[in-house]
């Protein structure tokens, strides 16, 4: 029975360029959506930019321009890129848009109506030279407990408190670096502790993977706050009706511009919303998510979904980051690639191949190394694949008419080809892709073994065998069809011309069930070429750009040392034993040292910054007498020095090679 779903990626945001993060999860999901339509499901796929919010009026008003015209621009750009990547979207639409206007006041009102949506007076950071209320990551200031200077109003990079921005010292408006002051005013809260037994429930029924279920009951057993769903004047986004000056929230309307988007999508064409969007339609919904927007999505969004009379999702799949040579991307590091310059330099249906030969089911970071990339595309997709295709073709174009065997010499070979089917689209469903693209693999080196071991090459020298190398052939280009079907929803481009150059259309899952034998081809033009790993590399060769005016604030000149203060300093040359995530602490790794005398344990502010794999092995300089300081997560013995402004333009200071761990530096 065809079933039907609608499935979503999260709604970029509209203040900056579509970046290969970006491009990785709308690959994640589309690879899905289309292996879907090829099992003969009825899959409908909607996105948007997520256009309201402090930052997009910010970015306009730096630019001169309204955020209308940003908008614009961003949603033109990113059409452009999705459609070169082969994003197969039913609609991508804004929220910036009446039908999103509608549906976030009509849930609004629903929630209010019902009693979930309460009004308290909030103190909040006002900047009054810009006039206006200032989101917490528009103040900064020192730290209240471990005093680093330059940090967020909410959290510390250094040592991972967390605080309000008025706990904050120094502090100062990143728009017009003046103090802000207290202000002040009525703010509305979506009361998120009404749906706790129905969010419990909903996260026990198989919509989220272990490890999210697992976050989910952490947040459940530190309980769930009211959520403030209204921001002050000025802020992009829809006013609140009854509420003159106040707007909702961003992330009130973004999640139901998934809702907006499928909207536009019915008036189009017809079909019929609330059988999608209201319980007991008889359809799925599904929306593919990063992990750090996973508590808007497995908590507000059902319970604002359940609590305005609307279905709640079947599944919320989230993946982790991706990061490049085992590094966060970040501008002054290079390795913040925009898909449009990716675009510039490679084909579109690598960068799809080589995400789905790294992703899983799980929420782990995605690594593009780029040595692994080059050697992953030249040596499966060149190497193997349509090297298949390369070496059989000719024999068939040049000697038969251009036609096809009439019989496959090896029939019980592709029989256990096509037997694989099954068990390659069940990863495919479960979201393992990673284990889809290995065995799809083994299989491309099986069909190249036949074509090794019977040598069309050396056959086709004697006259009378020429029927021999037909067949052959016929079978290598019917076991290459198999491949390329499996591979259709990660390479749909490379298999529409895989089907042009086989003469027949392999749209349908189970289209190999059947080889194609006796029917012509086309002449073999190349489907795939190598890459240059110096062409790859280009991607993160681009000129590291200069700082802000806020980074070289920060870098400013502390005041003059002497000598001997100085030598105070006991800096040591350590060795990074092991590096892992701390869980709780988003900006923090633990870091275990091999200092030549023994370990020691750093917290380190650089998540951000690195994978904990990348650091395992590398020198780095430890401030070896700083007093230990007890943090919430340990003991911190020490500190390693980084250069940077933080976040994840931080780079860690390490010797030349052939320094080694205890070495004293001076
Ligand atoms: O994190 C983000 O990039 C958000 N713009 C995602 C929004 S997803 C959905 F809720 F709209
Ligand atoms: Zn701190």
């Amino acid at each position: 029975m065809p079933r039907k779903l609608l499935v979503t990626s999260a709604l970029p945001y509209a203040n900056g360029p579509t970046h290969l993060g970006h491009i990785t999860e709308t690959v994640q999901t589309d690879i899905w959506v289309r292996f879907q339509r090829m099992r003969g499901h009825d899959c409908l796929y909607v996105c948007a930019d997520d256009t309201h919010g402090t930052p997009v009026m910010l970015q306009a008003r730096s630019e001169g321009i309204t955020p209308e015209e940003l908008i614009e621009r961003i949603g033109a750009e990113r059409r452009r890129v999705f459609a070169e990547f082969h994003i197969g979207f039913d609609n991508y639409y804004t929220t910036h848009s009446p039908e999103n206007r509608h549906y976030t006041e009509s849930v609004f009102k629903a929630l209010d109506e019902a009693g979930h949506i309460a009004r308290r007076i909030v103190r909040q950071a006002y900047d009054e030279q810009a006039q206006m209320f200032l989101p917490d990551r528009y103040v900064k200031g020192t730290c209240p407990r471990c005093g680093a200077p330059d940090q967020y109003g909410d959290s510390c990079e250094v040592c991972g408190a967390t605080y309000s921005p008025a706990e904050l010292k120094d502090a100062v408006s990143v728009i017009s670096g003046t103090a802000p002051v207290e202000r002040e005013s009525e703010h509305l809260f979506f009361r998120l502790g009404d749906f706790e037994g129905m969010l419990r429930e909903w996260t026990r029924s198989g919509t989220l993977q272990t490890e999210v279920a697992n976050k989910l009951d952490e947040w459940f057993g530190a309980g769930l706050r009211d959520w403030d769903v209204s921001r002050d004047a000025p802020y992009f986004g829809f006013e609140i009706p009854g509420h003159p000056g106040k707007y909702f929230y961003v992330w009130l309307d973004a999640p139901i511009g998934y809702m907006a988007s499928f909207a536009h999508l019915c008036a189009r064409t017809g079909l019929d919303f609330d059988a999608y969007w209201r319980p007991g339609g008889g359809t799925e919904l599904y929306h593919f998510i990063g992990k750090d927007i996973l508590y808007f999505h497995a908590l507000f969004w059902p319970a604002t979904l359940h609590g305005a009379g609307y279905r709640t999702p079947d599944g919320v799949f989230v993946h982790g980051f991706l990061t490049i040579n085992g590094q966060k991307m970040s501008k002054s590091r290079g390795t913040f690639i925009t898909a449009l310059r990716y675009l510039e330099l490679l084909p579109a249906e690598y960068f799809r191949y080589f995400l789905a030969a790294k992703l899983g089911d799980g929420v782990d970071d995605i690594d593009m190394n780029l040595e692994e990339f080059t050697q992953r595309i030249n040596a499966e997709i060149v190497g193997k694949l349509v090297n298949i295709a390369s070496r059989c073709a000719g024999f068939i174009t040049r000697g038969h008419g251009g036609r096809l065997a009439g019989r496959l010499p090896d029939p019980a070979l592709y029989q256990e080809f096509v037997d694989a089917g099954e068990r390659i689209a069940g990863l495919y469903d479960g979201r393992e892709y990673s284990a889809a693209v290995r065995e799809i693999m083994a299989f491309a080196d099986r069909a190249n073994l036949y074509i090794d071991q019977h040598k069309p090459w050396l056959l086709a020298r004697d006259p009378d065998r020429t029927a021999e190398v037909q067949e052959i052939c016929t079978q290598g280009l019917n076991l290459f069809r198999v491949l390329m079907t499996w591979l259709r929803p990660v390479l749909p481009r490379m298999a529409e011309r895989a089907d042009d150059f086989l003469g027949a259309r392999s749209e349908r899952w189970d289209a190999i069930s059947t080889p194609l034998l006796g029917s012509p081809i086309e002449p073999y033009a190349a489907l795939a070429s190598r890459l240059d790993l110096a062409r790859v590399n280009e991607l993160v060769a681009g000129p590291a750009p200069t700082g802000t005016k806020e980074q070289a604030a920060a870098g400013a000149q502390a005041p003059t040392l002497s000598i001997e203060d100085f030598a105070k300093i006991d800096l040591r040359i350590a060795r990074v034993a092991a590096a892992e995530q701390v869980e709780g602490a988003d900006k923090l790794l633990k870091l275990t040292l091999d200092t030549g005398e023994g370990t020691r344990t750093v917290f380190a502010g650089i998540r951000q910054a690195y994978a904990p794999e990348a650091l395992v092995d590398r020198h780095v300089v430890l401030v070896s007498n700083l007093a230990p300081r007890k943090m919430r997560f340990g003991v911190s013995e020490g500190m390693v020095l980084a250069a940077g402004p933080g976040g994840a333009d931080l780079f860690l200071v390490s010797p030349d090679a052939g320094a080694t761990a205890g070495m004293k530096v001076k």
